[in-house]
């Protein structure tokens, strides 16, 4: 895999080209200083100036009981301020509007996908600028598009090409995985379809094998084949409940993309392409071969989630037991200290 096939599957590169058959979207040019808050790992916290204004009302409902409350006592904790970016936002929050008020976010290549554990909805569903921020900032792989998206390139001698940074907003929409799969594109051929959420099983894709290929490669030939910059390529379709198929994504062809159910080897050394007529189709083909969800290592666990959450009163009532002994230990401790005589 060459730089030039990871800077030509950029979403601003493929979305111009393939536009009517995929889901409606809009790109926005990351500022530098958008670049250097991502990228930066101390300040989490996101100001909540850019919600939506109904979100605010909601969130003003039951505050009344609950002014007085002080919840930390420790006076000399700092509170990091967010940066803001007063221009942008609200460039991010008319193109949310005009997308119908629901997206999903992605940046030049990949989407947060791991990391949407930490949203509230456990989704990647935004509505605000600070949905995204939360998202990408603890997503590795937003930051594998900022920080190294040249890795397992072959010609790592040649200088990075430059990549201009950008937001791309997509208007949100409901895929069932069962209908998600994801095909591999050698020399202009389609060799591989794979299905595209190989954890589970889906009985009707099993059964419905050769109707989802043939419906996959009529759309590879009429609209995809010959139209796109390079002849080796993966890209990523969802076939809705008429049958419909659409482009979602386009990806390297190469290590940095997930193989799925084939292996590289498989689909470099030509073996898949020279077995069978047309592609390969591949889907997990019973309840047993079900794998753990391979963003599952990104989470934390959940104990930790259903605190944050509170979902769970109990556990937050022992976590917070837990902490107070904790802290008098502590406290012991340091008196302990303090009784060392010095000498
Ligand atoms: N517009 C959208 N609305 C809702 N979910 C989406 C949308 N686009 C993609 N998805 C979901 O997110 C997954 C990842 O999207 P994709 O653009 O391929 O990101 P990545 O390249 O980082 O994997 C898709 O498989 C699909 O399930
Ligand atoms: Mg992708």
């Amino acid at each position: 895999m060459k730089k030039e096939q990871v800077v030509n599957c950029q979403f601003s590169v493929w979305y111009p080209i393939f536009k009517k058959h995929t889901i409606k979207s809009l790109i926005l040019p990351l500022p530098q200083n958008v670049i250097d808050y991502l990228l930066d790992d101390g300040t989490l916290v996101v100001s909540g100036s850019d919600n939506n204004t109904q979100q605010t009302h909601t969130n003003n409902n039951d505050s009344d009981a609950e002014e007085d409350v002080q919840w930390s006592d420790d006076e000399t904790t700092t509170t990091a301020t967010a940066p803001e970016f007063p221009e942008f936002t609200s460039r991010v929050l008319e193109a949310i509007n005009a997308l119908g008020g629901y997206v999903f976010p992605k940046l030049n290549w990949s989407a947060p996908r791991d990391a949407n554990w930490i949203a509230l909805n456990s989704s990647l569903q935004c509505q605000s600028l600070s949905d995204i921020f939360l998202l990408f900032k603890s997503s590795d792989f937003v930051t594998h598009d900022l920080a190294q998206p040249f890795l397992h390139c072959s010609d790592q001698d040649s200088p990075d090409p430059a990549i201009n940074y950008e937001l791309v907003l997509r208007k949100w929409s409901e895929l069932i995985s069962g209908g998600e799969f994801r095909c591999f594109v050698k020399e202009n051929k389609l060799i591989a379809i794979s299905q595209r959420d190989y954890t589970q099983y889906y009985q009707h894709v099993l059964k419905q094998e050769e109707q989802i290929s043939h419906a996959i490669q009529d759309f590879f030939s009429q609209h995809i084949q010959y139209n796109f910059l390079d002849e080796d390529f993966v890209f990523d379709v969802y076939r809705d409940s008429q049958g419909r198929v659409w482009l979602i994504d386009l990806n390297p062809f190469g290590q940095v993309t997930d193989s799925l159910l084939f292996s590289w080897e498989e689909l470099t050394s030509g073996e898949v392409a020279h077995q069978q007529e047309g592609p390969a189709f591949r889907c997990t083909n019973s309840e047993v071969t079900v794998q753990p969800s391979p963003c599952l290592s990104y989470r934390i666990p959940r104990d930790f989630l259903d605190l944050s959450t509170g979902e769970d009163a109990y556990k937050l009532i022992d976590f917070l037991k837990l902490k107070k002994s904790q802290q008098e230990e502590s406290e012991e401790e340091e008196e302990e200290v303090e009784v060392i005589p010095q000498q």
